[in-house]
């Protein structure tokens, strides 16, 4: 292997605390999680275990108590939150568990919304927008208002701007949590693509046959990292490709979780 740049992400000790006094307690407890350049990485674990809250402090959306978060190999625990929210608006696309759709916006408007902060012109931007609406089989649904849509319809505009910007670095909070069978697999399928590219993903899921799709599986529990697994069987190594469901790592990640997921499952 060439000389090998810097990780794309790297935590050491990293620690969130919530709650005060006798309340409080470590959402996330001393992390330690080094992530290359194009790795796609499905995180499972049970409800309250500190998924979100890691995907947050990734997506520069918040910040730990304790430890150190390193971007491309830099600190960044002491840069201001305008300096945040520029790389996040040059690098970071994420889709969150609950959509966050603007709802004064449309749905083309929404997925736009990221490139006006790289100050795109107006209708290059929804031509962007229009492009990747394509993708997710919304071209139908442009001027509709977010009210509009089913869940579902709400979960892939969300995608689409996330993604609308190219960023090198995509973190999703279940992101066909909401969908049907057919929906998902056009998000997982645009999800592989990107990765294909060479961008580095990050998925929270709960389904363990999403996790076929990544190059590694990290199971959480209480704010720890509780296994982290290699997938034997990688999207980039079409050779080995063979039923994804047989891994032997997906086997035992999806009996550890077994018991979080089925109440999510439940809903449907
Ligand atoms: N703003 C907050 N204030 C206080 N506690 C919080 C806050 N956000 C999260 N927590 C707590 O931190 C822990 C981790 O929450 P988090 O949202 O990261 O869980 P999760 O693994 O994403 O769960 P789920 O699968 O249900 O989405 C939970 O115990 C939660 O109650
Ligand atoms: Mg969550």
């Amino acid at each position: 292997m060439s000389k090998k740049n810097p990780p794309v992400i790297e935590l050491r000790g990293l620690t969130k605390k919530y709650g005060l006094g006798d309340a409080e307690h470590n959402a996330l407890d001393a992390i330690d999680l080094t992530i290359e350049k194009g790795e796609f990485i499905t995180i499972m674990g049970p409800s309250g275990c500190g998924k979100t809250t890691l995907l947050n402090i990734l997506g520069l959306l918040d910040r730990s108590d304790d430890g150190e978060y390193l971007l491309d190999g830099k600190s960044i625990e002491n840069l201001s939150n305008t300096r945040h929210a520029r790389i996040r608006s040059q690098q970071i696309g994420i889709v969150f568990q609950s959509f966050n759709l603007i709802n004064r916006l449309n749905v083309i408007e929404n997925v736009a919304l990221p490139l006006t902060y790289k100050g795109i012109h107006r209708t290059k931007r929804l031509t962007m927008a229009s492009e990747i609406l394509k993708n997710f089989h919304l071209s139908e649904r442009e001027y509709y208002m977010p009210w509009q849509l089913s869940g579902g319809q709400m979960q892939r505009v969300a995608i689409a701007r996330a993604l609308v910007n190219s960023p090198s670095i995509i973190l999703a909070d279940e992101p066909t949590g909401n969908l049907d069978s057919k929906s998902s697999h056009i998000v997982m399928q645009e999800l592989s693509d990107i990765h294909k590219r060479g961008n580095t993903i990050v998925m929270v899921t709960h389904n363990p046959n999403l996790t076929t799709y990544a190059s590694r599986v990290i199971h959480m529990l209480d704010g720890k990292i509780a296994s982290d697994t290699k997938n034997p069987v990688t999207p980039e190594d079409p050779s080995a490709k063979k039923p994804l469901g047989s891994s032997k790592a997906t086997k035992v990640e999806s009996k550890k979780s077994a018991t979080g997921r089925k109440k999510k499952q439940a809903k449907k």
